[in-house]
């Protein structure tokens, strides 16, 4: 079996044991039933746990052997020094794949260590895969499955999330729910013993539910697998690669087990597979937002539409110094633009469109600026200043957006301001428009739809060269 014949059983179950599953709301256990059972997953569900004949209304069985229907996947949640015995079980009970959410392993040390390469043995022996241990187990709101000890689902949406971080996975959730960004499928891979960043990318590859993938990685224990799963994936991958300094990487050693490596030799691997890199939580979901949502870029050369001259030149100087061009317009289209400027503006780029601009200024100077054939990409910026009008530019965008999707143009939107403007903006998150609060951010988020287009341009070259000519 491949990889992802191995991983369905776990990620897409038709039964589940919860092994410890917990009388006492208070422990871990107790979350994940709860959890599986809140959301409403219509498999069947075994909570194992020897001490009690039954957990919210389910009955009990003391353990996997007892139970006489087949397993796919079983999530384990009892101390670390029980778990060799509990997967063993597992194998011997042919469950598909197991969940190790409890900790105690590599992360803590030597012991830690050997009771983590035990377990792994056991699941190999077996055929079993397996993920963790230390992992908080994952969240999938398409198919509405809540495997994971903390409550609370992310939005249902086209980009997967891949995190060797529990907590910081939660947080991740949280703040995409904030951001209006919709998630497939979240997975928390925890100390990587089996199933590692490598197999789940092969799997998301192949998901139809997920367009991007977004990763926050420790450390990767097989470099070559890895980059060979990088390589093979149609699908753009984003990823925070942490622990890039001694400091980083003395923490991540005791978080995950990982060992962080070292990070020039990481930059250069992922470059070398097309692997953008982000350096923190906002950055990963404003490039996985851009990537799922907005077409690639076909060059670098991108048109600046602002209502306040300074936004439109620090957008420009981000631009332009972090490789993309600002370029002049021709004639034809400058020529196109005058008629909607006031005279005290000049029809260039950045193209200041002044203070007073309302809904139709924006929207033509941004269908003009499109159709300029030297022009890839467009930011267009609101400065929510005293005349501003926020919500027409924010209809513009809109309209922009929806009516010039043929141009395969991406259009990245950008505002200064304050909540009130905030609340405006809005309007773009929920239709996935991608929208930032600084020019930086919207600079960048280009420069990954211009490197996407790269990506797809080399990768479809590659693909000619290999197509034997008729
Ligand atoms: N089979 C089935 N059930 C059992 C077994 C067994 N062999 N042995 C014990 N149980 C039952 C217990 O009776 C108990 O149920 P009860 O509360 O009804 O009596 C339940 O399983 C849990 O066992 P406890 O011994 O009470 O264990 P506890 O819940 O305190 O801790 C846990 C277990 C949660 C796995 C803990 O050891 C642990 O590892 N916690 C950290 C988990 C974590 O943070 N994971 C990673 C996060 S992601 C990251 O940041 C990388």
């Amino acid at each position: 079996m491949g990889t992802v014949e191995d991983l369905r059983p776990i990620f897409s179950p038709k039964s589940i044991a919860v092994i410890g599953a917990s009388r006492s709301p208070m422990k871990i256990g107790y979350e994940i039933l709860q959890n599986i059972l809140v959301q409403g997953y219509e498999g069947k569900v075994f909570p194992i746990n020897p001490e009690t004949p039954q957990i919210m209304g389910l009955k009990t069985q003391p353990s996997v052997l007892a139970v006489k229907e087949d397993i796919d996947l079983a999530i384990i949640a009892v101390p670390a020094e029980f778990v060799p015995k509990v997967v063993s079980e597992c194998a011997r009970k042919k469950v598909k794949g197991v969940i190790v959410i409890s900790s105690g392993f590599a992360e803590t040390g030597e012991r830690g260590k050997q009771l983590e390469d035990e377990i792994t043995e056991i699941a190999k022996k077996a055929g079993m895969r397996l993920i963790g241990p230390n992992t908080l187990g994952y969240k999938d709101p398409i198919d509405s499955l809540d495997a994971a000890f903390v409550f609370g689902m992310p939005m249902a949406g086209e980009i997967a999330l891949i995190s060797q971080s529990g907590a910081l996975c939660i947080g991740m959730i949280n703040y995409a729910n904030g951001e209006h960004i919709g998630l497939s499928r979240v997975i928390s891979v925890g100390n990587k013993a089996d199933v590692d960043d490598g197999d789940v990318i092969d799997y998301l590859a192949r998901d139809p539910e997920t367009k991007v993938i977004a990763m926050y990685i420790e450390g990767i224990k097989d470099g070559r697998k890895f980059l060979d799963s990088a390589k093979r994936c149609a699908k753009p991958i984003v990823a925070i690669k942490a622990g890039r300094t001694p400091a980083g990487s003395a923490a991540a050693s005791t978080h995950t087990g990982a060992l962080s490596g070292s990070d020039v030799v990481y930059d250069s691997a992922f470059k070398q597979v097309h692997i953008q890199r982000a350096y923190d939580v906002i950055e990963l979901f404003d490039y996985a937002r851009a990537l799922a949502y907005q077409p690639p870029a076909q060059g670098n050369r991108v048109g600046i539409i602002s209502n306040g001259g300074g936004a439109g030149i620090m957008t420009a100087d981000w631009c332009e110094s972090i490789g993309l061009r600002v370029p002049s317009l021709t004639k034809k289209t400058a020529d196109a633009l005058k008629p909607h400027l006031p005279p005290i503006t000049s029809a260039r780029n950045p193209l200041d469109v002044t203070g007073d601009a309302r809904f139709h200024r924006y929207y033509a100077t941004g269908a003009i600026m499109l159709s300029d054939p030297n022009i890839d990409s467009l930011v267009m910026t609101c400065v929510h200043a005293g005349i501003a009008r926020p919500r027409e530019y924010v209809g513009a965008v809109i309209k922009l957006v929806e009516e010039k999707r043929n141009l395969r143009k991406p259009i990245v939107a950008c505002w200064v301001g304050g909540p009130e403007t905030d609340e405006v903006v809005q309007d773009l998150r929920v239709k996935n428009i991608p929208v930032y609060a600084s020019a930086s951010r919207a600079a960048k988020a280009v420069k990954c739809l211009t490197e996407e287009g790269r990506r797809l341009e080399l990768v479809g070259k590659k693909k000619q060269k290999e197509t034997p000519a008729a």
